[in-house]
């Protein structure tokens, strides 16, 4: 079995941001978003890892890689032009082969990892599809089961969705998947939409599904990137009992009357004067002087100096 993450999304929701570190590099807890999916795959004891990634963030994914997991076969394979998921699990064929595989949505972290979908998915001859009850699901891909957890219907981001099963960003396809996307076509949204070919999927064979307990982030919008960061630091907190803190930050920060307030994680090489981070991610070698930072993600190698004696509140902000 192999595993296809999809990391070549642009993250426009986390400009400036995500233009000098992509997405999948993005830090949380002082560990690229990447790191935490590729570590959950390697636990689930799949080691033949694929990674579909843009011209634009290839280099960067590349050194990576290079730089964390060189003793593991990963493949990076280049997305053209960004054209849905189904587009990108096409693309991978040549990679994947007659493989079964685990694709898993790059920007997508859950609590529980991918363990429990990679050990039902190893005893089952159908398609598995991870599932969560949400209050609003219209955002999602929203299933319909039966009472056997088969899937009946799936649409892609209802207006009115028939139930509050959304469709999380991990799946576990038979190599016939390959078949069913050949067979759709462009959605209104521009794009080959792996809904579709699960729509086809489940006339031609039974679909299960899996439910999802623990948390599931989709890293990709301010609130929830933030969130991702908060549950990370938790979860190091939980692991490290000696070192408990509410926030992450490098040694060589240098700190200077600042407080750090939780969650907040700190990037390497960083200089903080007279100010105060609360909930925020300050990416690698920014300085900060004089400021009160609320809830705001701040791009690698960020100046914001302040030379007014008076803090200045910045709150919500991606900068
Ligand atoms: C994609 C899928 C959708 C799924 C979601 C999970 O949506 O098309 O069915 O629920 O990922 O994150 P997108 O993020 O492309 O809007």
């Amino acid at each position: 079995m192999k595993a296809l993450i999809l990391a070549a999304g642009k993250g426009t929701r986390l400009f400036p941001a995500t233009k000098s570190t992509p997405k999948p590099l993005m830090p949380l807890a002082g560990k690229a978003t990447l790191n935490y999916i590729i570590d959950e795959i390697l636990k689930s004891g799949i080691s033949n890892i694929g990674i579909v990634v843009s011209k634009d963030n290839y280099d960067q994914i590349f050194k990576f890689i290079k730089d964390n997991y060189s003793d593991i076969e990963i493949n990076l394979i280049v997305q053209n032009k960004q054209l849905g998921v189904a587009h990108a699990v096409k693309i991978s064929k040549e990679y994947i082969k007659n493989d079964d595989f685990i694709l898993y949505l790059g920007d997508n972290l859950f609590e529980n990892g991918i363990i429990n979908l990679v050990k039902k998915f190893s005893k089952s001859k159908n398609n598995i599809i991870s599932l969560k009850s949400v209050e609003d699901p219209r955002r999602f891909g929203v299933a319909e089961i039966d009472d056997k957890g088969i899937l009946v219907r799936i649409t892609e981001k209802p207006k009115v969705p028939k139930s509050n099963f959304a469709v999380t960003g991990i799946y576990a396809f038979k190599n016939i998947v390959f078949e069913f996307i050949d067979k759709i076509s462009i959605s209104e949204r521009g794009e080959y939409e792996i809904t579709d070919a699960i729509k086809l999927l489940i006339k031609f064979n039974n679909v299960e599904s899996i439910i999802n307990n623990g948390w599931w982030i989709d890293t990709g919008s301010h609130n929830d990137y933030l969130l991702a960061n908060k549950f990370m630091i938790i979860e190091s907190n939980n692991k490290n009992l000696s070192t408990n803190k509410d926030f992450f930050c490098y040694r060589n920060t240098k700190l200077i009357d600042s407080e750090i307030i939780k969650y907040s994680s700190i990037g390497k090489d960083v200089v903080i004067e007279n100010s105060k981070i609360e909930n925020c991610v300050i990416l690698d070698q920014s300085k900060i002087k004089n400021y009160h930072l609320i809830n705001c993600i701040l791009s690698k190698n960020t100046t914001l100096i302040n030379d007014n004696i008076h803090i200045k509140i910045l709150e919500n902000k991606i900068i």
